[in-house]
């Protein structure tokens, strides 16, 4: 097993498929817990927005019997007075075991790592990577379907910026899967991971239009991540690109629906209780994969 959790390519498949069981192991202490980390402490260093991801980090660290400090407000740290992030991770790790770090800056999480002796986990790097979602996302599918191998699956929404569709891409690409992406043109699934799909022998195609879907298993629908666009009317132009609803989901047949969460306006209210919907699920999957995850890095895993 890694080090540090940077980039869904620096895993193996044998270290995926070990995270996935082991979190398949850590279902039974979701809900009561457990004291394997008594006496840690995770920091979670949050330069960005985020609600599951850092809450289920700090749920998962305080089921496992650990305690948790950090910051997600950066008004309220020394950043506001000039302080650089390696001066910051170097501060947090001497408070603590183990950091999540979410910046907006791609590379961000690979320096932090660089400058701790403490395991770093990358939870989203810009546009980059976010490869703890990616393992709950890959944790969700095997659930539901007992398997990622044979099936096809849709990635869908803002493939351009999407941190958690690069990542997923990358990981599928170690599977035997079909994959089909739906994007306005402005934003297609970047080059480098289609040349990576290539080399990799994945088939895929790319559609634009919902209605151009072939018959998948499984749609991840993402939002348009207006954040990261350099120019406001391109966002406009492609924010109210997709939708799934009551009328649109007949197109999808019984595909199941997974969304990493924030939605904007990509899945109609309508959808939560149809036998579609995965999202709510998929985001209770991060505590037991992210129980995982900590305890492994912590080697505080028995
Ligand atoms: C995603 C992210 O931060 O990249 N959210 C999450 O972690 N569940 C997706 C998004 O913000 O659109």
């Amino acid at each position: 097993m890694v080090q540090d959790i940077i980039s869904i390519r620096d895993l193996e498949k044998a270290d995926i498929e070990n995270a996935l069981l082991t979190a398949a192991d850590m279902e039974r202490f979701a809900e009561k817990g457990t004291t394997m980390a008594q006496g840690k402490i995770l920091s979670t260093l949050f330069f960005e927005p985020s609600t599951r991801t850092m809450m289920s980090f700090q749920s998962a660290m305080n089921r496992l019997g650990g305690k948790v400090i950090g910051f997600s407000d950066i008004k309220s740290i020394s950043v506001q007075k000039g302080e650089t992030l390696s001066d910051t991770v170097r501060m947090m790790e001497q408070y603590s075991d183990i950091i999540v770090i979410r910046h907006p800056l791609e590379g961000s999480a690979r320096l932090a790592a660089e400058v701790a002796d403490v395991p770093v986990i990358n939870a989203g790097d810009g546009a980059n990577q976010h490869p703890t979602q990616t393992l709950l996302d890959l944790y969700t599918i095997k659930k539901e379907f007992d398997t990622i191998d044979g099936l096809t699956i849709a990635l869908m929404g803002d493939l351009k910026y999407g941190r958690t569709v690069h990542s997923l891409a990358y990981a599928l690409s170690l599977y035997d899967v079909e994959l089909v992406f739906v994007s306005p043109r402005e934003l297609r699934m970047p080059h480098e991971v289609t040349e990576h799909l290539k080399e990799k022998k994945t088939p895929y195609r790319e559609v634009v239009n919902l209605e151009d879907i072939p018959k998948v298993d499984l749609v991840y629908a993402t939002r348009i991540q207006k954040e990261r666009f350099a120019d406001p009317n391109e966002y406009e132009r492609t924010k109210d690109a997709y939708r799934i609803d009551k009328s649109s989901i007949r197109l999808l047949g019984d595909a199941r629906i997974m969304h990493p969460l924030p939605r904007v306006s990509e899945i109609a209210p309508e959808i939560d209780k149809t036998p579609n919907a995965l999202y709510f699920e998929q985001a209770g999957n991060g505590i037991p994969v992210r129980m995982a995850l900590l305890s492994m890095l912590m080697g505080v895993n028995r």
